[in-house]
């Protein structure tokens, strides 16, 4: 077994957990990205894995005992988290490169860390393992964020069609059976991710048949029934809204690679257009992104798929105003809601942007408004009147799209915008100051500035 991420100096993956969590010697307190406007981003960048996938991945290992292996994990503190997560399950955890290994128990804990899941709501994705697995799971209800209210209602009453019995208690989500949960025919009100991962994995151990209906659709999805397959589970159906899984009594331990990350390959896409800028995205599939990508050509960008994982975006003049409305896979991703304002905050015209999965995902518009963006809102609508640039202004990341969204924003703005909170970016987007600086922008990570002290 490699080096345990805990080892002290062992990995550089310890710089990424929240300073509570790590190590002291690892925390590195640096909280402000400082980007300077006016530069075209142009070159070359290559994505890594999901992370809304690899977080699944990894909690989809619980359901074998023995040593799975993920490839093309994304180097963020969600997934650093996870692991914690999954070590305090009594797990062994260890990262080589870009690969974790996760060595499960023949019977893990039961139980999921409060204070974790609070800070990970995908860590809500051990419900269907665990209740697989142990026939009982307690997990923090992970409530709701800055982008809006989380509900689980779709996740709870799936899992009691297949004869859990679950409830609220104290902040937690109690889930029990007596004994193997039953395939059963669900069908949800809204194609939810989270819910389809938490019925599709505890399915894959139920006594016989689920079908869930109105599955989600996301690539990602796709992604945890291609790695539930590879360990025996029998699954129809992936990437529509029919799915059906036929349980089996054990699975196995297998060797997985994470489906490339369409929402950071999107962010760069819309990086490109709105700095006009000639971007080459690789290692993420553009089919993933086709709605993303269409709505760059209407807005006169020039669009070329270059084989199964790359993709060149290149822009030459203002982008003309385009409409956008959210959906579930395959429509718009509400992960790239920012960038579809950022871009339209500078497009020739008015653009209607309409959100349709999140209520709350308009919370970081105050933010880009500092910026000099002019955006009304009503309700889940949001007109933007496109101005030729932005303003640079002190803005907060109120959430990882939303920062990294601030940052494109800023690239467009006269003089240094400066992006605090900027852990949040961390959660979502491996090495971006990196990336950003290889594109060819002026940007800097630095330590938060002091908060002046009025002596009360
Ligand atoms: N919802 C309910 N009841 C449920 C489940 C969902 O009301 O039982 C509601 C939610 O409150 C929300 C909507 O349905 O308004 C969509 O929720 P969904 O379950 O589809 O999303 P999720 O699983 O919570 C994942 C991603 C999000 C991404 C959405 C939509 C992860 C860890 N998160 O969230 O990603 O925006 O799907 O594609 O996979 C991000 O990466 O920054 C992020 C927020």
């Amino acid at each position: 077994m490699a080096a345990s991420l805990r080892t002290p100096g062992s990995d550089p993956w310890l710089t990424l957990l929240p300073p509570d969590l790590a190590p002291a010697h690892t925390a590195t307190g640096v909280d402000v990205i400082r980007v300077a406007g006016g530069a075209r981003l142009a070159g070359s960048v290559r994505v890594s894995g999901a992370k809304n996938s690899a977080l699944k991945l990894m909690a989809a290992a619980l359901l074998a005992p023995g040593r799975s292996v993920i490839a093309n994990v994304p180097r963020i503190t969600d997934i650093a988290i996870m692991a914690e997560v999954l070590r305090r399950l009594g797990c062994e955890v260890a990262f080589t490169g870009d690969e974790v290994a996760v060595d499960v128990p023949e019977a893990p804990g039961a139980a999921a860390d409060y204070d974790l899941v609070r800070r990970l709501r995908a860590s809500i994705c051990v419900l269907g393992p665990l209740l697989a697995r142990r026939g009982q799971a307690r997990v923090a209800h992970p409530g709701g964020d800055a982008i809006g209210s989380r509900g689980l209602d779709m996740h709870i009453r799936g899992l009691e069609a297949m004869g859990a019995r679950i409830s609220n208690e104290h902040g937690f989500v109690l889930a029990r059976s007596d004994r193997r949960l039953t395939g059963a025919p669900v069908w949800l009100e809204f194609p939810s991710v989270g819910a389809t991962e938490n019925l599709l994995t505890a399915a894959a151990l139920a006594d016989g048949v689920t079908v869930i209906d109105n599955a989600a659709r996301e690539p990602e999805i796709v992604d945890l029934c291609a790695m539930l397959t590879a360990m025996g589970a029998r699954v129809r159906g992936a990437g529509t809204s029919t799915v059906e899984v036929e349980g089996v009594d054990r699975l196995a331990p297998v060797r997985h690679v994470v489906v490339g990350d369409r929402v950071v390959a999107g962010t760069w896409a819309y990086g490109a257009v709105m700095t006009r800028g000639d971007v080459t995205v690789t290692g993420a599939d553009p089919r993933h992104l086709a709605v993303a990508l269409d709505k760059l050509v209407d807005a006169g960008a020039l669009v070329e798929t270059r084989g199964p994982d790359a993709f060149r975006v290149r822009m030459d003049e203002r982008p003309r105003a385009v409409d956008v409305a959210t959906l579930p896979f395959p429509g718009f991703a509400t992960d790239l809601l920012p960038m579809a304002i950022g871009m339209a905050a500078v497009s020739a015209g008015s653009s209607l942007i309409t959100e349709n999965i999140f209520d709350g995902r308009f919370m970081f518009i105050n933010e880009m408004t500092r910026l000099g963006a002019d955006v009304r809102t009503d309700g889940h609508h949001a007109v933007v009147r496109g101005r030729e640039g932005l303003s640079s202004a002190p803005v907060r990341a109120t959430d990882i799209r939303a920062g990294a969204g601030l940052v494109m924003a800023g690239l467009c703005a006269d003089g240094i915008t400066e992006v605090s909170h900027a852990h949040h970016i961390d959660r979502g987007y491996p090495g971006f100051v990196d990336d950003l600086r290889s594109l060819g922008a002026v940007v800097e990570r630095g330590p938060a500035p002091e908060e002046p002290s009025f002596g009360f």
